[in-house]
């Protein structure tokens, strides 16, 4: 395990040089903006004309076909079905979609979205790669005024960027047609806005050396985020689980009726969301999909999960009638809800999670429904309704001091503890805290400590015992009246 540790870190530094490389070469062409997008160098190695010259048409063509699916996500307003969208768009001419295809590449908007732009990130300061994948490198950079961002790049080592190479040959075309992953980010960061969707600061673009250069280099600048470690957050109480599931429940039920319809995340796993002050927001959207799938029959309509499939009904508009939203609904079962929501569930809610477990790993439920019996969850466990039947009368077996706190704790080790060292866990009240201290054999007292979790919690430590009380204006501690023995009133 530590050997690992060093070869991450080794990894990371590795990433690191190669930053700060790319870096140094973005503000160095900060000021260049080229003219067009497309350039094309005719340089070819070694002879095998035609065969360029076909490997170049059919990347000119893999280049249109990606803009192609970018312009109708800065167009399409959610007021049409994207079948009549489409029929419509057809019928226009294109030089407007360069325009504002121009428009949004090159910055020219960010006036009036107040976005950050080149500009910004002179003098900035690389501090670390936060992570990396198939298509795009992230790194963690201090702005000249400090502010900390991240910043999405065109990962050259990425398998997105040696593919294209080795088919079509032109790192620099390539660079382009990589680049429009970003670009379709950026597009879908503008209009997908919310609080579990990652915040777009802004963009750069530029065409790094003209002809025979680099070819054109986006940057998106993004709020800062914890990439999602979810070997940690299965260690994590269960509070903090919950979180991760009801952010992710609500970013659902937004996509299933965004401005762009209903949204599926069609590469859906935990890497593609970080955290920022604990709250889930999704980062890589590239994979996202507006598109609806047209149907003749019900059997077209099928979604297939290595486990389990599913047969949608296909509308009398020959759509397939919430395949998207559905879609997103098991993807979020399989990935999420079974390794966070079951396990140490407060025992009061138990059977709402084990309905929502079987309504969204059975598709019975759409999201709307979903989102209430998270909701539900979440007003019981703020309200504490869900302890209705702790007896009150356990917390006379305890004595109060106000406005105190202890000092030479003999600590106790329990889980899921929010503090290495000790017992620190989250309550309702001083009722749920004497409930839980009279179920640990160690416990004789405890402490709400004045802190809070995300749901308005009291966090609260358990101890064996204390040397000294200690004032302090924010804490109440509790302490057993009675060794009680084991078998006490519960
Ligand atoms: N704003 C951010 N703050 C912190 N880390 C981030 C941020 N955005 C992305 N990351 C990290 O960088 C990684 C790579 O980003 P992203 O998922 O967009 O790249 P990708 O090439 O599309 O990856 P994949 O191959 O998984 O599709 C993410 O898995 C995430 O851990
Ligand atoms: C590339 O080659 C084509 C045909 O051989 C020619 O028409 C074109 O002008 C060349 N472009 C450049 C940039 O040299
Ligand atoms: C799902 O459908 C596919 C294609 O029809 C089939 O090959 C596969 O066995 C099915 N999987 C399950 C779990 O039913
Ligand atoms: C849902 O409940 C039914 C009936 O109890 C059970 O057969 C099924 O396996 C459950 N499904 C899931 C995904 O938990
Ligand atoms: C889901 O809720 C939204 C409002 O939050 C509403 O507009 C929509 O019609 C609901 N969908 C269904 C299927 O009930």
């Amino acid at each position: 395990m530590p050997g690992m540790g060093h070869s991450l870190r080794a990894a990371a530094l590795l990433a690191f040089v190669v930053l700060s490389i790319l870096v140094s070469l973005l503000i160095s062409s900060v000021q260049q903006f080229g003219a067009g997008i497309y350039h094309f160098s005719n340089a070819t190695v070694a002879g095998d004309e035609e065969e360029f010259a076909s490997l170049h048409g059919a990347l000119i063509y893999q280049l249109n076909q990606r803009r192609k699916e970018i312009i109708p996500l800065l167009l399409f307003d959610g007021e049409e079905t994207w079948e009549s969208f489409y029929q419509r768009d057809q019928t226009q001419d294109s030089p407007m979609d360069y325009s504002l295809w121009n428009e949004i590449t090159h910055g020219s908007r960010k006036a009036h979205m107040d976005e950050m732009d080149c500009q910004s990130l002179v003098d900035m300061q690389a501090v670390e790669v936060l992570g990396s994948g198939y298509t795009k490198l992230v790194v963690k950079v201090n702005l000249a005024g400090g502010q900390p961002v991240a910043l999405k790049l065109v990962n050259e080592q990425g398998i997105d960027m040696g593919k294209c190479v080795e088919d079509f040959k032109d790192p620099r075309g390539c660079r382009e047609l990589v680049s429009y992953k970003l670009k379709k980010e950026i597009v879908l960061l503008q209009r997908l806005q919310h609080p579990n969707v990652i915040k777009l600061k802004g963009h750069c673009a530029v065409d790094a050396g003209g002809r025979g250069g680099e070819g054109e280099k986006v940057t998106v600048i993004l709020e800062q985020g914890n990439p999602l470690q979810m070997i940690q957050l299965l260690q994590s109480p269960w509070e903090d689980r919950f979180r991760v599931c009801l952010d992710l429940v609500r970013l659902l039920h937004f996509l299933s009726q965004s401005p762009l319809g209903s949204v599926a995340l069609l590469d859906f796993q935990p890497r593609q969301f970080v955290t920022v002050s604990g709250e889930l927001k999704l980062t890589d959207l590239d994979d996202a999909s507006a598109e609806e799938t047209s149907c003749q029959t019900h059997a077209d309509c099928t979604l297939q999960f290595p486990h389990r499939n599913f047969t949608l009904p296909c509308s009398a508009q020959g759509v397939c009638e919430g395949l998207n939203e559905k879609r997103n609904i098991y993807n979020a079962y399989r990935y999420f809800f079974t390794y966070l929501l079951p396990h140490q569930a407060p025992p009061g809610f138990t059977h709402l999670v084990d309905h929502i477990m079987n309504s969204t790993g059975e598709l019975k439920a759409d999201i709307n429904h979903t989102l209430e019996a998270f909701e539900h969850i979440l007003l019981l466990y703020k309200s504490g309704l869900h302890l209705d039947n702790l007896p009150p009368s356990i917390i006379r077996d305890y004595t109060v001091m106000r406005g105190m706190g202890t000092s030479g704790d003999t600590e106790y080790r329990c889980w899921p503890s929010y503090s290495q060292q000790g017992c620190l866990l989250s309550v309702h009240s001083a009722r749920e805290a004497a409930f839980i201290c009279n179920s640990h054999s160690q416990c004789n007292s405890f402490t709400l400590t004045g802190q809070k979790t995300w749901t308005g919690r009291l966090l609260a430590s358990f101890r064996s015992s204390f040397s000294h009380l200690v004032p302090d204006g924010t804490s109440e501690v509790y302490v057993k009246k009675t060794k009680a023995p084991e078998t006490s009133t519960v």
